[in-house]
This record gives C-alpha cells, structure tokens and sequence, in this order.
C-alpha cells in the first residue's frame, strides 16, 4: 500500500505522514508534477526531503515532468527509494539513459504509462526496471475515475516478466483495488480512498481487502 500524499493535508504533513504509517502504510508515493508533462504543479525534491526526515519508509517517487533525466539526482539526494518516469515522447528524455541513471544512483527503476499509451512503448524496457506502473488515470490530479480498460496491461506486463513489481495508480478504492489485484497488481497507490478519510487504518485495512 502506497498512499499518495498528494491528497494530503498540506498544512500538517509531518501528522500525515506519521498517521498512515502507524495506519500501515508501506510506501509513501510522491507525485512530483511540473505543470508541463501535467496540467498540474505539485512539489519538487525540498518536499520529498522533508517526508524522507519524517519517515523510514520506503519514497515511491512518481515523476509527471519534463526532462526527468536533469532532476533524478537530486530526487535521489532529498532520500528517494524508488524513482519511476514517463514512457512517452512528451517527457523529453531519453528513457533508456534515464533508467540507467536511476540504477546507478541504487535506486528502484520505475517505468510507467498513460492511459492513452500503447504498451508497445513499454516493452523494450520491460527487462531493464523494477517496478511497471499503469497508470489508471491520465496523471495531472487526484480523484478521478478508475479505467478498467487499462487492466490487459498489467496481465501482458505479467506474462512478459513476473518478477517486476506492478503498481496501479488512480482512482483506486476498495472495489478497484480487488479488480486492480486479480489482473496481477500488487502495488496498490491510493490517494483520496486513504486520505479523504477519518480511520487511515480502517481504509488500509479495506484497500488490502482484509
Ligand atoms: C495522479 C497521481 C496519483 C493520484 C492518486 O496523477 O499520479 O498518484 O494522486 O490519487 P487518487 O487515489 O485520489 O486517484
Ligand atoms: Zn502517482
């Protein structure tokens, strides 16, 4: 379970933070947006340091920018344990090289894809990564509607390699994680469904489905 702090309460994050671990949280995911890649800005490498003084968990970073290659490092200098980019043409970079950049830096590789991308984009790179994460959302902002139809990328991913990790993100609740979990995911993000909520443990508790 991943929650998303982009849902949070910004003006007591450190709370936050403290609340879904003790809620059991096992990653905290970081969605970084520039306001190009995404029609969103979020946060950049001072806020992902501060969550890294507030936390040993796990940093799931999920970069929504341009030009991720320029900012890995210094994601991997604010604390970050696993930094994931963008697939498409419109990230400005070259994937290949920025993978490779991660890895070096003792980084998990995280690799990921639109809703609107075809696989085919992902597959050279299915050999080279950690982590594949289907985006069940277009990425830009938090509480959209899950897309089902996203579901066939993660059994193709899982019958190309079954030993990466394979996180979904977006709209994800109690119902969407089941169906997110029988295609084969099993690295849940949830923003909204954990933090628009007055029992974090209780909300974990029904995303797990236990
Ligand atoms: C969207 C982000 C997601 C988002 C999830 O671009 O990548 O991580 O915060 O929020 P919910 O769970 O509310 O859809
Ligand atoms: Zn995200």
């Amino acid at each position: 379970m991943a929650p998303s702090i982009l849902a949070a309460d910004f003006s007591r994050l450190a709370d936050e933070i403290h609340q879904v671990e003790q809620a059991g949280a096992d990653w905290i995911h970081c969605d970084v947006m520039d306001g190009h890649f995404v029609d969103n800005i979020s946060f950049g490498p001072a806020i992902v340091g501060f969550v890294r003084k507030q936390t040993k968990l796990p940093l799931d970073v999920h970069l929504m920018i341009e030009h991720a290659d320029h900012y890995v490092p210094r994601f991997v200098d604010a604390g970050a344990n696993s930094i994931t980019v963008h697939v498409e043409p419109e990230a400005k970079h070259d994937v290949g090289k920025t993978l490779r950049q991660i890895r070096d830096a003792k980084c998990r590789v995280g690799l990921t894809l639109n809703p609107e991308t075809d696989f085919k984009l992902i597959e050279p790179f299915l050999d080279k990564i950690d982590m594949l994460l289907v985006m069940t959302v277009h990425p830009g902002f938090g509480g959209q509607k899950f897309r089902v139809d996203q579901m066939p990328k993660l059994k193709r991913a899982k019958s190309i390699n079954d030993r990466i990790d394979i996180e979904v993100d977006g709209g994800i609740n109690a119902d969407t994680a089941r169906v997110s979990i029988q295609n084969g995911a099993n690295v849940l993000v949830a923003g909204t469904s954990i933090f628009k909520t007055k029992d974090y443990a209780k909300a974990i508790r029904d995303l797990r489905g236990s």
